[in-house]
């Protein structure tokens, strides 16, 4: 399986099989994002991954050759 190369936010990258869990592919790139309930109600964990807002939380890293990844503010909290 190819692995996927991802651009964080503060501009480091990693590299992660796809079908992993969001919040383990930022952990093992030690990028740390917020959570809350980790069931996908509460939002904290959204992040903008090619412009596409997801919730980290219940989302895995899609089978892609590049993603960059944002952090999603919500202007309205
Ligand atoms: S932590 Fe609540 S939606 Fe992800």
């Amino acid at each position: 399986m190819k692995k996927v190369k991802i651009t964080w936010p503060n501009n480091k990258n990693s590299n992660c099989f796809p079908g992993i869990g969001w919040l383990d592919a930022a952990c093992e790139a030690k990028i740390e994002i917020p959570t809350g309930c980790l069931g996908g109600s509460c939002g904290a964990c959204e992040i903008e991954v090619n412009g596409e807002v997801i919730r980290a939380c219940i989302a895995t890293v899609p089978d892609k050759k590049e993603l960059k990844v944002e952090f999603f503010s919500d202007p309205y909290w």
